[in-house]
């Protein structure tokens, strides 16, 4: 099994440069398929979520080439199923894309309920009520949800809650729906606006993403298109904590700043340095962080998504911290992975209670997720001695390299297959 092994206590400086957003690959790679035409998706991040989906596309009889490592050709002129079983879905959460889609493009739809990483409940309920007022008729069977309708029409659509999934999947839906459809309430997350945009480069008439309404022109045919994703939000955030946790001094190149303004006014509330220029963030810190409170909220709020990695240096902050986490029910799992380090952290419901310690300290601990692994990633940089992870595929679904990422800015990691870890 491989595992990261990191030795802590190496300041982080120099550039890194910031893949491909990873929540806006996976919702543009199934929109592709409503061109049935063919597409040209640069920028992809080389992660495995990114691959298992062209594998679901594959299936679909969808003709998918990998140009390079960051660009695919979706080619789904002859895609000839409506149906995506379990085995082929249950790796990835935004499978549920595909509902969307191919409801959108058959009037019919068979997807298994989404996979990916677990931190509560994740219902679907809310995809499930825009595309009934949308005129389809969904049940869930055997595990599998079917979606199914004589034609769509245009509706109105309130979101109860500002749902990225959702409102990306009722867009998808909406596309060829006769007349016009009104998602309020929708999310407005940078991954949003950046599908949006690629819909509408397919011909498609969509307006308002990035706001909380969002209407949608239906179309009665859309065409192929050249498309590049943006950077990821996250890893961006993630590289600024690295830099930050470790007391260094690191630009992350090739982004936008304007995503990352809730993370950056934290930093700076936590005595870093961070400066700004029109596609990168430099963040300086002396490793003496203050106290802060944060609380997750949809965008332009503080991303849940970075919530972990938040943790993991307010455990270093002097003072007391309250982590608040509105987004998902049950995102503190990895607490208790992080205590193996020395954390003082006490978790209450959706609440968690940080007391600043001077030091962490390396321990063996397994990533519960996605972005619960890269919290203990940036813990273990800053920790006194060596720290082992395992579970890393958990990493891998989202980070692009990013071992040899860290590695170029000076940390000590190396992911090493061990069998026994001492
Ligand atoms: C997406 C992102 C994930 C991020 C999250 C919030 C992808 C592939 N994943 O997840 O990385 O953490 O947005 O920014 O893009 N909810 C319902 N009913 C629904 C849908 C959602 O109750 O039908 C609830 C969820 O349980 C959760 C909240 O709404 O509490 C937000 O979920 P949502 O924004 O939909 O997150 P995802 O699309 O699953």
């Amino acid at each position: 099994m491989k595992h990261f092994v990191i030795t802590g206590g190496k300041k982080l400086c120099g550039d890194v440069y910031i893949s491909g957003s990873k929540n806006a690959a996976l919702a543009i790679i199934p929109a592709a398929v409503c061109s049935r035409d063919v597409c040209l998706i640069e920028n992809l991040p080389d992660i495995s979520d990114v691959y298992s989906y062209i594998d679901v596309l594959s299936k679909l009889g969808v003709r998918c080439e990998l140009i390079n490592k960051h660009t695919v050709r979706i080619d789904s002129t002859n895609i000839n199923s409506y149906i995506a079983d379990y085995e082929s879905v249950k790796k990835i959460r935004g499978s549920y894309y595909l509902l969307g889609v191919l409801l959108g493009l058959f009037n019919k739809a068979e997807v298994a309920m989404p996979g990916g990483c677990n931190f509560g409940a994740r219902p679907i309920d809310l995809h499930i009520k825009g595309f009934e007022a949308l005129g389809a008729k969904v049940t869930i069977e055997h595990g599998m949800v079917k979606a199914e309708a004589d034609k769509l029409r245009g509706a109105n659509i309130y979101l109860d809650i500002a749902s990225v999934g959702a409102t990306i999947n009722i867009m998808l839906a909406a596309i060829f729906a006769e007349g016009t459809t009104v998602i309020e309430n929708s999310a407005k997350e940078p991954h949003i606006v950046d599908v949006a945009n690629f819909l509408n480069s397919l011909g498609a008439n969509i307006r308002g993403a990035g706001t909380d309404v969002i209407r949608i022109n239906g179309a009665k045919k859309l065409h192929g298109s050249e498309y590049t994703i943006i950077p990821d939000q996250i890893e961006t955030g993630t590289f600024m904590i690295a830099g930050a946790i470790t007391g260094g001094d690191v630009t992350v190149a090739n982004i936008i700043p304007k995503h990352m303004e809730s993370l950056s006014a934290k930093l700076r509330e936590m005595n870093c340095k961070v400066t700004e220029g029109d596609d990168y963030i430099r963040v300086c810190s002396d490793g003496n962080f203050t106290a802060t409170h944060v609380k997750t909220i949809y965008y332009p709020g503080f991303p849940t998504d970075l919530q972990p990695q938040m943790a993991a240096i307010l455990s270093l902050a002097k003072g007391t911290s309250i982590i608040t986490e509105t987004v998902f029910e049950n995102r503190f799992q990895y607490i208790n992975e992080l205590k193996r380090l020395g954390a003082d952290i006490t978790v209450d419901g959706r609440t968690a209670i940080i007391t600043g310690i001077p030091n962490l300290t390396g321990a063996q601990v397994s990533a519960t997720d996605l972005r619960a692994g890269v919290a203990l990633i940036m813990a273990g940089l800053a920790a006194k001695g060596k720290t082992v992870i395992d579970n890393i595929k958990y990493i891998d679904r989202g980070y692009e390299k990013i071992e040899e990422k860290l590695k170029r800015l000076g940390a000590d990691i190396e992911r090493v297959k061990i069998d026994n870890v001492e």
